[in-house]
């Protein structure tokens, strides 16, 4: 028992001891391949919080929707040398996968490093931004859009104090706040993206451009924690709970005559449009009205808001002169009623229905629209399917 332990021990210390040499050993290493899980052997609490996130899972190998999509429009994640339609090495890695996009390679199987996604070094060494569109027009996205070190790493203060740490260990943590501190280190990826039919498909960053104000990407999507740490949770539309705080849903009830007149309140609190992001990310309101028994006297949609209560669906379309169609192959705008940063709009509604007591109404946000969880059903986890209540509101009369 006691010589057990005493080996236990003394392999602990071993590790510990290699651990750090080999880590001091790197002094000034080409950081190409430093791995998430090096830099989380010391910001244990920040590694956590990038791993449960959508940034280290955002290749085709490990985010079933993108991958879903991705080998429907490019091809194999673990095949080299794949190219596009038009011959092209695939864009899309400039975002999701940059660290394959660096080496040039679509093989993302390759090394470790090319399947984490967005990764540390990948914010972590960007010096510059350039901007997504080209002098000559052109767009360079993702990666292109920035310039990027390979041996010192980039930190929001840069103070003596980190820099120390850091030198003691192999790279130097160069100040460079104008970057990490503003939304220049989201721009690259989050500001455009078009198909390539030149309809947009994410516009998150022109949309805060409209709406103008100082606020940057950070100050809601990397919080300060209580324990000190800037969040890399990188929370959006796959946790309820953000999506909730954008958007203040309140009601209003008269009575007029026999009728009851409802109006519906939606305040988009984000300098973004609500929701942003991927085309298909959606978000409705259904209403029910009840009676002074409780009981349901009449709805606001028999079956979805998208079919029979357009004006409480909030979505974006886009397809050709056919109608909708899927986002690689559209070729025009058919429609956009999400929320406009910091819009408020009014939804009407005139109950004709007897003894109307009680008036409810719930939001839903959805990362899917129907149409495209019934083409991949088979293809998609069930949990990415489901409406996500993301507010309530109730009014008597
Ligand atoms: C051997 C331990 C160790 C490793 C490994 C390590 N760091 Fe650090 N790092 C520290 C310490 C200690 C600090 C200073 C206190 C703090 O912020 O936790 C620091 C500070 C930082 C800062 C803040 C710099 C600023 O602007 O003041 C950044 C950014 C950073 N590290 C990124 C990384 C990345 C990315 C990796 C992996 C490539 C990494 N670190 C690997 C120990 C380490
Ligand atoms: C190198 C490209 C890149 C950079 C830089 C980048 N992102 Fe992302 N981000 C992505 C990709 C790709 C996804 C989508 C992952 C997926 O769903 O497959 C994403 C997803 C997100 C999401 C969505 C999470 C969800 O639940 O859907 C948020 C929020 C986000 N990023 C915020 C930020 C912020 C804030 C910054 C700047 C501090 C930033 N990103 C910088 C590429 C990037
Ligand atoms: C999507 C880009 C992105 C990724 C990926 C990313 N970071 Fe950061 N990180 C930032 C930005 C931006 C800041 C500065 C936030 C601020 O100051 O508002 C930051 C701040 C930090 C800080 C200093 C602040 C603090 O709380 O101590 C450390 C340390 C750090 N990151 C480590 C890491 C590590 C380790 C990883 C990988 C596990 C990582 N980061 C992944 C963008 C990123
Ligand atoms: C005032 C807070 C706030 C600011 C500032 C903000 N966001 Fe958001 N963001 C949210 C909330 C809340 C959501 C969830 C609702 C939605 O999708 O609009 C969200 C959602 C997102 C998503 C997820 C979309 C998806 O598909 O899941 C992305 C990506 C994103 N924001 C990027 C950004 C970028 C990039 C910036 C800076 C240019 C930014 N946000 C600024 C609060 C904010
Ligand atoms: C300019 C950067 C960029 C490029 C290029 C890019 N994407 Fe994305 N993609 C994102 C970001 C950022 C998100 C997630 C956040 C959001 O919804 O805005 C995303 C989200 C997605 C999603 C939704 C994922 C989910 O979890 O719902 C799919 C699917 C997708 N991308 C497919 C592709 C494909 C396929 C390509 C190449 C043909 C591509 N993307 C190219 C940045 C990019």
């Amino acid at each position: 028992m006691k010589l057990n332990f005493f080996a236990v021990l003394c392999f602990s210390l071993f590790s510990l001891i290699f651990a750090s040499t080999s880590f001091a050993a790197d002094a000034h290493e080409d950081l190409t391949n430093t791995s998430a899980e090096k830099c989380g052997k010391c910001h244990e609490t920040i590694y956590e919080q990038w791993s449960e996130s959508l940034h280290a899972q955002s290749t085709a190998l490990k985010d079933p929707i993108h991958g879903t999509f991705y080998r429907a429009v490019v091809g194999d994640p673990q095949k080299e040398n794949v190219v596009t339609k038009s011959g092209k090495y695939p864009v899309c890695l400039q975002c999701h996968a940059p660290e394959a996009a660096k080496a040039k390679t679509t093989k993302l199987d390759k090394k470790k490093i090319y399947n984490e996604g967005v990764t540390c070094i990948s914010c972590h060494t960007l010096t510059k931004y350039k901007g997504t569109v080209k002098p000559d027009g052109g767009l360079r996205l993702g990666m292109k859009a920035y310039e990027y070190s390979k041996t010192d790493l980039q930190g929001p203060m840069g103070t003596e104090n980190n820099r120390e740490h850091h030198q003691k260990y192999g790279q130097d943590v160069v100040p460079n706040g104008g970057l990490m501190k503003t939304s220049d280190a989201c721009m690259g990826c989050h500001d455009q993206r078009p198909n390539a039919n030149k309809v947009s498909l994410c516009q998150t960053g022109a949309e805060v451009k409209v709406a103008g104000g100082s606020s940057t990407c950070q100050t809601c999507h990397m919080p300060t924690t209580s324990k000190g740490i800037t969040s890399h949770a990188m929370m959006g539309g796959h946790m309820k709970e953000m999506v909730s705080s954008g958007l203040v849903l309140t009601l209003k009830a008269k009575k007029s005559g026999n009728k009851a007149k409802v109006t519906v309140i939606l305040q988009n609190l984000l300098p973004h449009n609500f929701p942003t992001g991927a085309p298909f990310r959606n978000f409705y309101v259904k209403l029910n009205a009840f009676d002074k028994e409780g009981k349901k006297v009449w709805s606001s949609t028999k079956s979805h808001p998208m079919k029979d209560d357009k004006q409480a669906m909030f979505m974006y379309t886009i397809g050709n002169d056919k109608g909708p169609s899927s986002p690689p192959t559209a070729t025009k705008v058919l429609g956009d009623t999400r929320l406009k940063p910091n819009e408020t709009r009014k939804l009407d509604y005139e109950i004709k229905e007897k003894g109307v007591v009680t008036i409810k109404a719930t939001a839903y946000y959805d990362l899917l629209l129907n149409p495209i969880k019934k083409k991949f059903a088979d293809k998609l986890p069930a949990h990415l399917m489901k409406p996500q209540i993301i507010a309530r509101a109730k009014a008597t009369l």
